[in-house]
């Protein structure tokens, strides 16, 4: 298709010649895995989707209501929604064309689901969540996949509880007495938490969750109190209507809670995979299946000015069909110390999830993908 519906499902977007989305990540667009039932993912969103229910009922977040969850909006969002309303500066690492697929000028493939939070202020909602497929291009390792999901929460106060000195205490000590709970309600109700400062644009103060788990601080999710701004964004006026958000990863949980060692498992259809997660409760811990041996494969060029990490990752991914390479690292790196001319070497490990993998048919992907990057990337093979 050369369209896609937009954020409301309502209209079409054209493509033009921004766009940058390859076939292989057209193709997960509606695949929804957030959404079926039994599979990991939606398991911890309807866990997490729980306890924020059952908390807003507890502490009468809404006087009238309940909060709602959304999880079939579009991925396709404009740039004023993804990056604009939220305070995004205009040169931000996150609109680059290397690190974010665009449709088109106006239209990106929502790089997280924040993109969501002014519309919905905007059309009245008070408390919500918010859950889906997000996308972002990026290097290739066990953990990290351009497709991955998120889960964002928005709850904004009473004016009349929030207005005078003391409204932005009560906020963050809210924000974080609901994750501290959602944690024990995740890890188990002994779990540790602690907070460390971050920067977000579109929050202030702001704060990541660390959760202590097999002696291991976990980075788990992103939250702050809204700014201004972003309230203004939504037509609403600051000085009244504050509260707060928080954002996070939905395979990156999965992976720590289900022991899922790859984010790669996610999309597979391999029963032996599907059915271990059936019973949608937590506590379950993945066993492994065989696991086929890796295929190891060295790739060294000069740098041309167009190339870019996450774009060779890209198409290594798109030639040898998404899900067949575990992992692409740097070496060896060299400059040249007459020229300045730069190198460097990287390291595909093929592994397939559900089976084995030929020697010639390894060698095969890593011929295409050498003529690609030549062809494609301006590089120049050694
Ligand atoms: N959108 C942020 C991210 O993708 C997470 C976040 C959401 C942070 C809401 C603060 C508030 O990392």
């Amino acid at each position: 298709s050369s369209s896609v519906a937009d954020g409301d499902r309502s209209t079409s977007v054209p493509r033009d010649e921004c766009c940058n989305i390859p076939p292989n990540i057209w193709k997960r667009v509606g695949a929804d895995l957030h959404r079926r039932p039994g599979h990991p993912l939606n398991t911890i969103k309807r866990h997490i989707e729980q306890f924020i229910i059952q908390r807003a009922t507890e502490h009468q977040w809404l006087a009238d209501g309940v909060v709602n969850c959304f999880d079939a909006l579009s991925p396709v969002s404009t740039t004023k929604a993804c990056f604009d309303d939220l305070l995004v500066e205009p040169d931000h690492p996150s609109r680059a064309a290397s690190d974010t697929y665009y449709v088109n000028q106006t239209h990106v493939l929502r790089t997280h689901m924040t993109a969501h939070d002014v519309q919905m202020i905007a059309r009245g909602e008070r408390a919500f969540l918010t859950t889906g497929d997000v996308y972002r291009r990026d290097e290739i390792d066990r953990a990290h996949y351009p497709v991955f999901h998120q889960l964002d929460a928005v709850r904004l106060f009473d004016p009349d509880k929030v207005s005078g000195l003391g409204g932005n205490d009560l906020i963050v000590s809210d924000l974080q007495d609901t994750l501290n709970g959602l944690a024990r309600h995740l890890f188990g109700a002994d779990t540790q938490v602690r907070w460390v400062d971050a920067t977000f644009p579109f929050t202030q103060p702001s704060f990541e969750m660390e959760v202590l788990y097999n002696g291991e601080w976990l980075e788990v999710l992103g939250c702050g109190q809204l700014r201004d701004g972003v309230i203004r964004a939504a037509g609403l006026d600051a000085e009244r209507h504050k509260g707060w958000a928080f954002g996070l990863g939905l395979e990156r949980l999965a992976m720590v809670l289900f022991e899922i060692p790859d984010i790669r498992l996610f999309w597979s259809e391999d029963e032996r995979f599907r059915k271990q997660f059936a019973s949608g409760e937590l506590g379950v811990k993945f066993e492994p299946y065989s696991k086929y041996p890796p295929a190891y494969r060295d790739i060294t060029f000069w740098l041309s000015d167009a190339f870019h990490e996450n774009a060779f990752c890209e198409l290594v991914r798109e030639t040898t069909g998404g899900d067949v390479v575990e992992d692409v690292s740097v070496i060896d790196s060299f400059t040249h110390p007459k020229s300045r001319r730069k190198s460097l070497c990287f390291r595909i490990t093929y592994r397939h999830m559900d089976r084995s993998l030929t020697g010639e048919e390894v060698d095969d992907m890593q011929f295409r993908v050498r003529a690609r990057a030549r062809d494609e990337l301006g590089v120049e093979l050694r």
